[in-house]
């Protein structure tokens, strides 16, 4: 079975949040389940040829409404693995610049809306070559959502969901000349009824199947709150929509051989001890109470106003906090002011890769208070290392973390999202931490659970299956 992964990051390549990650790990796991398995992204400048020992293939053409676009076509190895990987080179739309243009405005949001759609363009002419066909287009997010409508009959796809929140909306027309679309080639499916066309809602009506990277988020996104408008085209599509667990990958988040700490497992905790210490010591935290660390995104979804609204809860306890994270700067802003009102509490605003894994390692509690999450990372890395995570009810948070006060409970779960609520959860966490036995027993239950990319890859292929033999005879129409 040949299976093509398009989407717009990849881990260690092209990363910038958690879909690099699943793309960096799942088609591993799957080329291991016996997939034949390759990726296809665009190559952004960044990206470094040589060290991917990339060879150039012949070119692509693709035509848009400002004219004919060539694209260079690399093709090399994943880095440290055998999955192949397909780049698309242009340099006008598809590689200058970083992944995303983050100043927001609109030439630059333009700029990376075509990116994606010439993107597009390319991997449905790549895939008419006959060199190496996939059986399955795995489409990734709203930068891949097109491809189930422009590949319609030549291919099957899945359109994995990693966040609703980002649709990829434009006005329908400028899409549509852009592509050389009539206006019935291209339906407006509009998630916020303002006329523009939603490239997820289009996927989500035109992808063979779908899926969620968890099952409660999967039921979460069917509701108007979670829904975010799209939820009337997915109840549409329910009987074609899954919920399949991120990994996490065990080699690189491993606490006993990670360079950046001292190493340790769950039967042996003294460096953890070791870790907790250098960590307090780093940052002049004042040493007694729990370490509370955050290693995240500050953005509403991560539910940075509970982390800056928890400031009486670190003000009146003997307990730490340390922040590390950047997004938006008015929780930027208050991280930092909450840090400098207090001598137990330390933000770093900004990303670092090393400081992430001291965090998680010399964190007594991880603190994950989102308000939604389709599955999340930082729980998963959190248990592994032995920082047990307080989460709210959601998503994949529900899905991997079990509150102490059920059999078997590996960290703190929470309801609403309140203040006190949040605050309620705090409290629990200085009581468990106090109970040294419980918390011990706590810790070493969290890092034994396991979250492998093998028991997603199983699925995905089963999954897989289910696409191969559903619909067989099916008039590309009726697929709709
Ligand atoms: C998105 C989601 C996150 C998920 C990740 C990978 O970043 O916000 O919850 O873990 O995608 O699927």
């Amino acid at each position: 079975m040949r299976v093509l992964f398009a989407a717009a990051e990849m881990t260690p390549i092209a990363k910038v949040g958690g879909l690099a990650d699943v793309v960096g790990a799942l088609p591993i796991a799957l080329q291991r389940a016996g997939v034949d398995v390759r990726i296809i992204l665009p190559r952004y400048e960044q990206i470094d040829l040589g060290k991917l020992q990339a060879n150039e293939q012949g070119p692509l053409n693709v035509t848009v409404g400002e004219g004919p676009v060539v694209i260079r076509v690399w093709e090399g190895t994943f880095p440290g693995a055998q999955v192949p990987l397909i780049l698309l080179e242009h340099g006008g739309y598809l590689s200058r610049g970083p992944i995303y243009f983050e100043e927001g405005t609109p030439e630059a949001l333009w700029a990376e809306m075509r990116r994606f759609l010439v993107f597009q363009l390319a991997v449905s002419a790549y895939v008419q070559r006959r060199r190496w066909t996939p059986d399955i287009l795995h489409c990734h997010d709203w930068q891949a959502s097109l491809l189930p409508l422009l590949t319609r009959g030549r291919v099957k796809t899945l359109l994995t969901i990693h966040n609703l929140a980002m649709p990829g909306l434009w006005n329908a027309q400028e899409v549509r000349q852009f592509l050389c679309l009539k206006d019935d080639e291209l339906p407006e499916l509009t998630g916020d009824g303002q006329g523009k066309l939603s490239l997820l809602g289009l996927g989500i009506s035109t992808a063979d199947k779908l899926n969620t990277v968890s099952p409660t988020y999967a039921q979460e996104i069917l509701t108007p709150e979670l829904g975010l408008g799209l939820e009337g085209l997915l109840k549409k599509r329910r009987n074609d929509l899954s919920g399949i667990l991120n990994g996490i990958d065990g080699e690189r988040f491993n606490p006993a051989q990670d360079p950046a700490v001292a190493p340790y497992d769950a039967d042996h905790l003294d460096g953890k001890q070791e870790n907790r210490v250098r960590l307090l010591k780093r940052f002049k935290l004042l040493g007694n109470g729990p370490v509370f660390g955050f290693v995240g995104r500050l953005t509403d979804q991560k539910g940075s106003e509970l982390i800056v609204g928890a400031r009486q809860f670190f003000a009146h306890h003997d307990a730490n906090l340390v922040v590390l994270g950047k997004g938006n700067s008015t929780y930027e802003d208050e991280v930092r002011a909450l840090a400098d009102a207090l001598p137990n509490a330390t933000a770093v605003i900004g990303f670092d890769a090393t400081l992430a894994q001291q965090i998680y390692a010399g964190s007594d509690f991880f603190l994950m208070p989102s308000r939604f999450e389709p599955c999340g990372l930082g729980q998963l890395i959190a248990l592994r290392y032995g920082a047990v995570p307080i989460v709210r009810a959601t998503g994949g948070l529900k899905d991997t973390v079990t509150d102490i006060g059920e059999a078997q409970g590996t960290g703190i779960v929470f309801r609403d999202f309140t203040p006190s609520a949040f605050q309620q959860a705090l409290d629990r966490a200085v009581t468990l931490y106090a109970d040294r036995e419980r918390f011990r027993s706590t810790v070493e239950r969290g890092m034994r659970q396991v979250f492998s990319w093998d028991r997603s890859a199983a699925t995905y292929r089963a999954l897989y299956d289910k696409l191969m033999s559903a619909g067989k005879g099916l008039s590309p129409k009726r697929r709709r």
